[in-house]
């Protein structure tokens, strides 16, 4: 019989692995764990191969900044679960939070106000700019997008009938809805729709070439008026357009826009009345060092989606803005069964309680200095691998090349996570030329570096394989 393929990446077939133990990583069993071999098996046979492209790897549980099996491996996590246990896995305070809750009975409220619902609004509200006046509560984030979408398009066409038009970013991504994925900017992932809108417009990502000399503020200001120009060109008119969504930090690459580019993209939205919709779905709730992302910038946002590190847990997403647009939805015109679960509330009160009390913004930047020293150091020790590392805070990501082509490898980042994982770093695949290390902001210094210096011995694997 062939050998069961977990995914079209990762062979279910035990291979031996050099044994591990520090303070912060074990691994004790060739990997995949020869045990879980038939649950693995197993998890090939009932779920769809969409879902079965991460390490072959059976969680058993998770505690702050590690993750264990059942064979007593464990890893220093750096994917905080795609980029969301902000506040790390299972926090007790959480844990508590939502076995009271639970216990008090509240279960479900469709909606209906509760108080627990109201007092996440409110405190939503007190981290968001003054502007912000109001939540629209959903599940995930790629309905708080697809939310976003509709409040600018429905906005703008009581303007005037013609401003639907939104635009967003090549390289983007800003979830698997039908709306969500029309912007995201991935075109080789978008054949399945078929028909696209034409009404969603991709701009080029200001990307800065990490081997060419940096732009100036004025050269990046232009950048964005000459995509503005280039849409003129295909018959786009200023004025039509609704809303602008963007990705404080693109997250696949996990790279920040140029602050000149930004502010150019704020005056003309302001000039055309133009929305500009932030998705800080990854970047939210201390992720970059700062509550936002958008506030390394300093400019104003219209609305901010926001999702996964609001309660670290459980799901529950969210738009926030101004009564001025939230309000442009009638009464019960559009609502979702399960959207502000209290339970996923009571989590998320926890969640900001414990990011406030452990300061885990200002250690999410002080954690990125380490992290991106020992970045730095990496590509040092790999420079025909490893073209740039960018991002903020603990959302980190490494560039891969082929250095025979020079050209980005997705399949070099593939092998190099699970490489990664047999070293003891529990990372996760984003299928994109990169290898991201977010760890949960609650990891210690030593875990940080120890990880890093453990990545680079897994890619030396690779090389010396
Ligand atoms: C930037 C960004 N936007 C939107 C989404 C979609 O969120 P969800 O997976 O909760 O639907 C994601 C998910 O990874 C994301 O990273």
């Amino acid at each position: 019989m062939a050998t069961p393929i977990l995914s079209n990446s990762f062979v279910i077939e035990p291979e031996e692995t050099p044994r591990i133990e520090t303070a912060h990583r074990r691994i004790a069993t060739a990997l995949p764990a020869p045990d879980y071999v038939d649950r693995l098996a197993d998890a090939a046979r009932v779920f769809p191969q969409v879902n079965c492209y991460q390490p072959p790897v059976i969680w058993d549980r998770a505690s702050g900044y590690q993750v264990f099996d059942a064979a007593g491996n464990c890893w220093i996590d750096f994917s905080s679960t795609a980029v969301m246990t902000n506040t790390g896995h299972g926090h007790p305070a959480i844990r508590k939070a939502i076995a009271e809750h639970a216990q008090a009975g509240l279960f479900a409220q469709f909606s209906f106000a509760s108080e627990v619902r109201i007092r996440l609004a409110e405190e939503l509200l007190k981290l968001a700019p003054e502007h912000c006046d109001k939540v629209y509560f959903w599940t995930v984030g790629s309905e708080a997008i697809e939310c976003a979408l509709r409040l600018a398009r429905v906005g703008g066409m009581e303007k005037n009938a013609n401003k639907y038009r939104i635009l967003t970013f090549t390289g983007d991504y800003h979830g698997w809805t039908l709306g969500a994925h029309q912007l995201s900017g991935d075109s080789a992932a978008k054949p399945w729709l078929a028909t696209a809108d034409s009404a969603i417009h991709h701009l080029p990502f200001p990307r800065q070439d990490p081997r060419s000399t940096d732009l100036t503020d004025r050269e990046w200001s232009e950048f964005f008026d000459r995509s503005i120009e280039q849409l003129a060109d295909q018959g786009v008119v200023a004025d039509e357009v609704a809303g602008v969504v963007v990705e404080t930090l693109q997250g696949w690459c996990a790279t920040p826009l140029p602050m000149a580019y930004l502010k150019r993209l704020r005056a003309w939205a302001d000039e055309h009345e133009v929305l500009l919709i932030f998705d800080e779905i990854q970047t939210g709730f201390g992720r970059t060092g700062k509550w936002f992302g958008h506030e390394h910038y300093g400019i104003k946002a219209d609305l901010i989606c926001i999702a996964k590190g609001v309660t670290s847990t459980l799901p529950l997403a969210a738009v926030l803005g101004p009564a001025e647009i939230l309000d442009v939805l009638h009464p019960g015109e559009v609502t979702t069964t399960h959207a502000a679960h209290p339970l996923s509330c009571a989590a998320a009160l926890a969640n900001l309680k414990i990011l406030r009390d452990e300061n885990l913004t200002q250690e999410a930047s002080r954690k990125g200095a380490i992290a991106e020293d020992a970045l730095s150091d990496l590509q040092s020790r790999f420079p025909n691998h490893i073209t740039q590392a960018t991002g903020y805070g603990l959302l980190r990501a490494i560039h891969v090349q082929d250095p025979t082509t020079g050209k980005p490898s997705r399949e070099l980042a593939r092998d190099w996570t699970w490489a990664a994982v047999k070293h003891g770093v529990m990372l996760f695949q984003v299928n994109q030329p990169t290898v991201k290390v977010c760890p949960p902001l609650v990891i210690p210094d030593d875990a940080i570096t120890e990880g890093i210096v453990a990545l680079g011995d897994a890619l030396q694997s690779i090389l010396d394989a």
